[in-house]
């Protein structure tokens, strides 16, 4: 459900029209901008209910509840939730921070220039093809600005993710940049000296990366990055399948994509 920009007013030129002309105008009445009211009080309050998922039977159910959530702030703003898509056939799950614009409106993960990224990096170096991994976000919702999630978004849509990853059952998860690292490994790691090596924690095999973002804003990450991927071929192919509650093989559907209810 699209909502209305929060974005109010703009600059005005000498005249007091605005600049550009008439077209592209955004929606703004007389003395918006000065007192913009906060989105939840242009309708009923919204009820926020802390996430239950651990009674989701499979990753379609989870991605619909996850369509819907109102458990954090960040559903106040969202186009689109994005619960993540994929298949569980290779194992692995790769987890970034949350979605950023692109995501937002298109409901699906890593669609802008850091996924074009990661998908460029999973079939060169880890010869694998995005189909066949899962990917999603710490967070299901884009927050405002891409700025990272709080800590208390992070352990309201925490259950998602626990829900996602005991369905999916993958021999390796990896934690993109530092928002997924903390949020899966130790509230206070660093990517930095984390990337590139498989640890075990709370009975998962992690595998931490770099963020695709972090590496296009930094070049000099680009050949750390390479050779991270080139592992995680490596493990992806070390044994196949994987032990989730989505049947025997592990191979599990997509499990959300952008698709409407
Ligand atoms: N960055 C993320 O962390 N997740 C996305 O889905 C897109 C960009
Ligand atoms: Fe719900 Fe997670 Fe979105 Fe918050 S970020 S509204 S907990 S799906």
């Amino acid at each position: 459900m699209a909502r209305p920009s929060p974005k109010v007013g703009g600059r005005k030129g000498p005249a007091g029209k605005r600049k550009g002309g008439g077209k592209g105008r955004r929606r703004a009445g007389k003395g918006m901008a000065a007192a913009a009211p906060a989105l939840e009080s242009w309708g009923p309050p919204v009820e926020r209910h802390a996430v239950r998922a651990e009674g989701f039977c499979d990753m379609e159910q989870l991605a619909r509840a996850v369509r819907r959530c109102t458990a954090c702030g960040l559903s106040d703003r969202r186009i689109r939730a994005v619960p993540g898509e994929g298949s569980g056939c290779s194992g692995i799950v790769l987890v970034g921070e949350a979605p950023g614009a692109k995501e937002d409106r298109q409901g699906r993960p890593f669609v802008g220039l850091a996924g074009k990224l990661l998908g460029k990096l999973l079939s060169e170096r880890a010869k694998l093809s995005r189909e066949e991994v899962f990917i999603t976000n710490v967070v299901k919702c884009r927050p405002p600005k891409n700025r990272p999630p709080t800590g208390t978004e992070v352990e309201a849509c925490r259950p998602y993710l626990q829900r996602q990853l005991e369905l999916l059952g993958p021999r390796l998860v990896c934690p993109m940049g530092n928002s997924a690292v903390r949020a899966l490994l130790d509230p206070k790691a660093s990517i930095t000296g984390l990337h590139g090596r498989p640890v075990e924690s709370g009975g998962r095999r992690l595998m931490p990366l770099f963020h695709p973002a972090a590496v296009i804003y930094n070049r000099k990450l680009m050949g750390a990055m390479e050779k991270d991927f080139k592992m995680l071929g490596r493990l992806a192919r070390e044994g196949k399948g994987g032990g989730g509650e989505e049947g025997a093989d592990g191979c599990s559907g997509s499990g959300g994509g952008g698709e409407e209810e």
